[in-house]
């Protein structure tokens, strides 16, 4: 498929107003995606679990306007009018117009509220464009009834990577892969798929429990991150790095194999936070406490053999992976030992998940 596929076809049914909402969910990558081209397309594949429980809730009301001039939008966040966050939807809408014919012949009032605490240090991009990106489907499919739901779906993964790449593999559940691999049939660039093969029951209900060590706002955004890839001495390799990441993967998924599985994690993870430390200007991301986390992490996991592992996102916090039937033990340790290095206690328990849901 290619960008010429989601342009709207002619709309078969006139729409004067409505409603419509979904939830969507933030989603966690396994093989991390840092470093991109023109118009979000990603330097390297990347692969996500799905989440469950971090998800935003967005309704979108529609009703057709006069002049075709402009956008006319107004933002809620839980209730409360922001207007802090129109310019980044404005930039949204302004990259998916080619694509939305009907998007400045409506106003539109967006209400919008997570699950997650707003100052969490969890970003709510994932989850947030890409619930957007469906409610603007969900018109698109009012407009043109014989929209098939497989097209649907990847037409919001498409919209959706244009506002956030990490977005495009919160639409449907379980294991996504973005980003063009000979590892990955029907994988593409411009939108996220469901892994096509085979997964092992170990990652059934596979566990996240996400320790919030920082909950501020990052010190440094995720774009200015990805651009500071283009000029990165590194940065060849890192991608070579990912592309193979995914490939050992494969193998992995399907034998359900932890120790492997954690290590290609974990070194996911640090090859990210690597990347940013290594670039001109170098940042760090991760606070002391993230450190001890992952020291216990491993000394646990040294004298217990338990399957645990963590990953990063470009933050200080720690999402701490396990399969389910290790739950309970792990979530002790997790209790009695890591939950000391979180800001106020606070940590949130998630798990895999099935994707978004269209509410009304
Ligand atoms: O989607 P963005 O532009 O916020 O970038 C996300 C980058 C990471 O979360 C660090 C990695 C990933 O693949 O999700």
């Amino acid at each position: 498929m290619t960008e010429r596929d989601f342009i709207s076809q002619p709309y078969s049914k006139p729409v004067e107003s409505g409603t419509v909402a979904w939830e969507s969910p933030s989603n966690i990558a396994l093989v991390k995606y840092w470093g991109k081209r023109e118009n979000q397309i990603p330097e390297n594949p990347s692969v996500s679990f799905t989440l469950k429980n971090c998800k935003t809730i967005t309704s979108l009301t529609f009703s057709k306007k006069e002049s075709e001039l402009d956008f006319d939008f107004e933002v809620y966040l839980d209730g409360e009018k922001k207007d802090g966050f129109k310019p980044k939807i404005q930039t949204f809408f302004d990259r998916i117009l080619e694509y939305l014919a009907f998007l400045k012949n409506y106003c539109f009032k967006i209400e919008t509220s997570n699950t997650f605490p707003h100052s969490s240090g969890i970003a709510s991009s994932a989850s947030g464009i890409s619930a957007l990106a469906l409610c603007l489907m969900s018109i698109e499919k009012q407009l043109n009834p014989e929209i098939p739901k497989e097209f649907f779906n990847r037409k919001a993964s498409f919209l959706a990577r244009l506002g956030s790449g990490s977005a495009c593999r919160s639409i449907e559940g379980g294991i996504m892969v973005w980003g063009k691999t000979s590892a990955v049939e029907g994988s593409s660039d411009l939108f996220a798929i469901k892994y096509p093969y085979k997964v092992h029951e170990n990652f059934r209900s596979y566990q996240d429990t996400i320790l919030l060590v920082d909950k501020g706002e990052k010190q440094v955004s995720s774009t200015v991150g990805h651009n500071l890839m283009h000029n990165h001495p590194f940065a060849k390799e890192r991608f070579r790095q990912a592309n193979q990441n995914l490939e050992d993967l494969k193998p992995v998924l399907e034998s359900g194999d932890l120790d492997t599985f954690n290590r290609l994690m974990e070194m996911e993870a640090l090859s990210l936070h690597a990347m940013m430390m290594t670039s001109k200007p170098y940042f760090i991301l991760m606070k002391p406490n993230t450190f001890k986390i992952i020291r216990k992490i491993w000394d646990f996991k040294d004298s217990t053999k338990l399957p645990i592992g963590f990953t990063l996102d470009a933050g200080a916090n720690v999402h701490v992976l396990y399969p389910k039937h290790q739950g309970k033990t792990i979530l002790e340790f997790i209790k009695n030992e890591l939950v000391a290095y979180c800001e106020n206690g606070h940590y949130i328990c998630d798990e895999i998940g099935f994707g978004a849901n269209q509410l009304f």
